[in-house]
């Protein structure tokens, strides 16, 4: 039954898609043979990537979580071993940051994912790429040796930098699939310019960079892999921006005042973990699902752990639509208006975060409330399943919990492994943003 009914969800996604997305966000002007084969292609993998049974992730990051705090004594052994003072404190980091040889073995990192992205692998298998070069000029026959020639081409890569960058993406960058993106040892920040698109494609990485001040891009030719190029509309001015893709993975990253959202998913993307993450200085953080009757974004299952919600943020962390949310384990210090919020009967499960409320302005406004719900009355969101467990609570702050406190639970009890209270969050997400790695020593 259940896989009659996924791919009978398969064919209407593919036919949705060639209906809807030449007009939902997709700024693809024409949508060609080459745009039309790389959407079927993301529709598949989005069918592979599901999981027909989401809990079973929760709780693998959850026995993660536990095993990497639970036995402080052998965490003393081994950072005596590593031979310096590696303090990692949740399990993500935990997987390399220790090693002092982490930039001869940079691709060690892509077996460290946990969550819904957790099989993310990046370019593991392709060569290294070393951006040499800043600039970002041509948009259709871009320089070797910039982000933008590194990001289109036809093969797994291992993108990392020469030096220390600040790059301004002209248009948006439209990377393709098995890339990893990875800033360590070398302080780069992208700003000023367009920001990341990552459309149709699968097995991204993203690691330690910064991303600010990003706008809107004007639209135009702009390359989109090694052999095409086409016509695009404006871009939204997202920072990254998640479209139709799969196996997507986003760690330390500290992000900031963008045009539009800091991160965006949408159009069923799935598989997707963002991790040690360091927001600040924005208001609409984390859109997961941009239409109410786009069902097909019940494919959508995405883990939130051990980021920092900080400073200057109004809303969305995340806002979600349709799909399974995992929130474990993350900061939320600053928020004004709401931390979560939904609509379309989204599944979110919140787990040892600690949400600090921020002072009440307006009591009319309820900003204590963590969550939101927009568009539905009680009688209906009652139904949608939200949950709170080990949730550290600040300030007045509260968690509105709905759907069944018993039957509804997507998981036994006794299965579960809990999350680590939301007491160890400050030390979970204390290296959260991007690393100052230094090369010989652990990050
Ligand atoms: C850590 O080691 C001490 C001393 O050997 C022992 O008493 C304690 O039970 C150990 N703790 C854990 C969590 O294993
Ligand atoms: C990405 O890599 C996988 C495994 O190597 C391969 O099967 C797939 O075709 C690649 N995808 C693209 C779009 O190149």
């Amino acid at each position: 039954m259940a896989s009659t009914g996924r791919s009978y969800g398969l064919i209407l996604f593919c036919f949705s898609l060639s209906l809807i997305f030449t007009g939902l966000r997709a700024h693809i002007a024409e949508l060609d043979e080459y745009w039309q084969k790389r959407a079927d292609e993301a529709a598949k993998a989005i069918e592979e990537a599901y999981h027909p049974n989401p809990e079973e992730v929760t709780d693998h990051l959850n026995i993660h979580v536990h095993n990497a705090l639970g036995d402080s004594n052998s965490t003393r052994r081994e950072l005596r071993k590593r031979d310096g003072p590696c303090q990692a404190t949740n399990p993500i980091d935990r997987c390399w940051r220790c090693d002092v040889d982490w930039e001869t073995n940079r691709k060690k990192l892509a077996d460290c994912a946990l969550g819904f992205g957790r099989r993310t692998r990046g370019g593991k298998s392709g060569e290294f790429y070393v951006v040499t070069d800043s600039s970002d000029n041509d948009m259709v026959h871009p320089k070797p040796g910039t982000l933008r020639h590194a990001v289109t081409r036809n093969r797994p890569l291992w993108i990392n930098f020469a030096r220390k960058m600040v790059i301004r993406l002209s248009q948006e960058l439209i990377v393709t699939s098995n890339k990893t993106i990875d800033g360590r040892g070398t302080n780069v920040l992208i700003t000023g310019g367009a920001g990341i698109t990552l459309q149709f494609v699968s097995n991204v990485i993203i690691h330690s960079i910064r991303i600010n001040n990003i706008v809107q891009g004007s639209g135009g030719m702009i390359v989109d892999s090694e052999d095409h190029f086409g016509l695009r509309t404006m871009s939204d001015g997202d920072g990254i921006s998640i479209f139709g893709s799969t196996n997507i993975w986003i760690d330390h990253v500290s992000m900031s005042k963008c045009y539009d959202g800091l991160i965006d998913a949408i159009m069923g993307s799935t598989a997707i973990t963002i991790s040690n993450c360091h927001f600040t200085n924005h208001n609409e953080v984390m859109l997961f699902g941009a239409s109410d009757s786009y069902s097909q974004d019940q494919m959508m299952q995405v883990t939130l752990a051990f980021n920092h919600f900080g400073k200057g943020l109004v809303q969305r962390m995340p806002r979600c639509r349709w799909g399974f949310f995992h929130i474990v384990n993350n900061d939320y210090t600053h928020w004004l208006m709401y931390a979560i919020g939904g609509s379309q009967h989204p599944t979110i499960i919140s787990q040892g975060n600690r949400f600090i409320a921020p002072p009440i302005i307006d009591p009319k406004a309820n900003s204590q409330q963590v969550t939101k719900r927009e568009y539905s009355p009680e009688s209906v969101w009652k139904n949608w399943l939200w949950r709170s467990e080990g949730d550290l609570m600040m300030n007045g702050a509260y968690f509105v919990s709905s759907g069944s406190p018993t039957a509804a639970l997507p998981f036994s009890k006794s299965d579960m492994i809990s999350a680590k209270p939301g007491t160890y969050v400050t030390r979970l997400t204390r290296f959260s943003g991007s690393l100052d790695c230094k090369i010989g020593q652990p990050c």
